[in-house]
């Protein structure tokens, strides 16, 4: 049967999607010195839920308050209280939508301004701008710990409403890092082979569906690839969706990179696949013949006749977009009601273009913030203000947390 954005999906949990659209998560770094969901959030999230997409996912919300990606994320932790959660999640999911939190750890991609000694499989530093320090590799017992944390942020969630959890296993982060034999250099059973680097994410996949049941949505977002010398590559992903999929999660989301090249962006693909749209459209393809995983890609989809044929061709499930709900106030309802045929991107100014990709993420965080204070879109921002914007934040909040623990 010929699908469409607009046709209802079921995930194997039983849950149902109302269309095909999701929106894949950003970053805020909204959260004051507390960690949690504040009136921003709740303003932002409330302009999302009322523009049509039928999956929301969180940005990233971090298990540990010690290795942040941001100074500004949301934390769920032992200690996390609930309310504010609650309050947040109860609006969005009143939408009759569905509402899924991203969990993550940031390992050695937690910058200097959240923690000066990260940890991580390995005691692999990541050499950018002297931003990152050089990562402690966790002990067993740290990865049991990791593992708890987990497990324990996914109850949490299912507790204060959220309709489904997702992993952040993709984009160079800690599992992520577990997963790539550039960053996981270990000897024991975490290390090595692909089975022994895939061993952190199944475990917190089996665990949480142990304990959650299986009616609650369980998702992960995995790279196809980290698209760097030595890395996490094609045969290693399909060698873990294939182990997922026996462990019955309900929908794979697959995006590439990490800070070290930023693929998820398109940063350092062929022009012809930029152009194509669906950066990761073709790993899809190739995994439909070996896998019925339900499947989510994430990355370039611009065009809603793009959108329409990759689901009609039945190349994949649920289309994620991330900059797209930053780039036009109306995105996705106009593509429901068909007033809307494509997204136009904006013209980034970059100062450099070593740093490019910081001047994207500044843009994209002004972006956000002016949404949740409740402002349109700019239509111009400055390359010096896209460039310095999240350093700045890092800084500012970075100094603020530390005073004020
Ligand atoms: C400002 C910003 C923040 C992001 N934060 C996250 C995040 O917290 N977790 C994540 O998995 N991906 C994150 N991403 C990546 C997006 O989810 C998505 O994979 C990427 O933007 C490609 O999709 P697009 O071409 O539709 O934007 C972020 C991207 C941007 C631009």
């Amino acid at each position: 049967m010929s699908q469409n954005i607009l046709s209802p999906f079921t995930l194997p949990s039983g849950a149902v999607l109302s269309n095909r659209i999701a929106k894949a998560a950003l970053t805020e770094r909204l959260a004051k010195s507390n960690h949690l969901p504040n009136e921003l959030h709740q303003r932002l999230y409330r302009h999302w839920a009322s523009h049509g997409a039928s999956l929301l996912l969180t940005g990233n919300i971090l298990v540990d308050k010690r290795y942040l990606e941001s100074t500004g994320n949301i934390v769920i932790q032992h200690d996390t209280e609930k309310e504010a959660f609650r309050r947040w999640v109860g609006d969005v999911v009143s939408y009759d939508i569905h509402f899924w939190a991203q969990l993550s750890h940031a390992g050695r991609q937690s910058n200097r301004f959240a923690s000066w000694r990260p940890v991580s499989a390995s005691d692999v530093q990541l050499e950018k701008m002297m931003l990152f320090g050089k990562p402690i590799p966790l002990t067993e017992s740290g990865i049991e710990e990791v593992i708890a944390r987990f497990v324990h942020a996914a109850r949490f969630s299912k507790e204060v409403g959220f309709t489904g959890v997702q992993f952040h296993a993709a984009h160079g982060y800690l599992i992520s890092q577990f997963l790539s034999p550039r960053t996981n250099k270990r000897q024991d059973q975490w290390g090595g082979s692909i089975e022994n680097r895939a061993r952190i994410l199944l475990e917190i996949v089996v665990r949480t569906r142990k304990l959650l049941g299986s009616s609650f949505p369980i998702s992960v977002k995995l790279n196809s690839a980290d698209f760097l010398r030595g890395g996490f590559d094609v045969e290693d992903a399909t060698y873990v969706i294939l182990e997922l999929e026996k462990r019955g999660i309900d929908l794979l989301e697959i995006s590439g990179g990490t800070y070290e090249r930023s693929a998820m962006m398109g940063v350092g693909m062929k022009e012809s696949t930029r152009s194509r749209e669906a950066y990761f459209l073709d790993f899809a393809k190739q995994l439909r013949s070996k896998s019925e995983i339900a499947l989510m890609v994430t990355g370039g989809f611009r065009t809603l006749s793009v959108c329409n044929e990759a689901l009609n061709q039945d190349e994949l499930d649920v289309i994620g977009f991330g900059r797209p709900f930053l780039q036009d106030d109306h995105f996705p309802q106009g593509f429901i009601d068909g007033t809307l045929d494509r997204v136009i991107e904006p013209k980034i100014n970059i100062l450099d273009s070593n740093n490019a990709d910081a001047a994207e993420a500044g843009y994209y965080d002004i972006q956000l913030d002016r949404l949740a204070h409740g402002l349109p879109l700019a239509t111009h921002i400055s390359g010096l203000r896209s460039a310095l914007r999240i350093p700045l934040h890092e800084l500012k909040r970075g100094i603020r947390n530390r005073f004020m623990r």
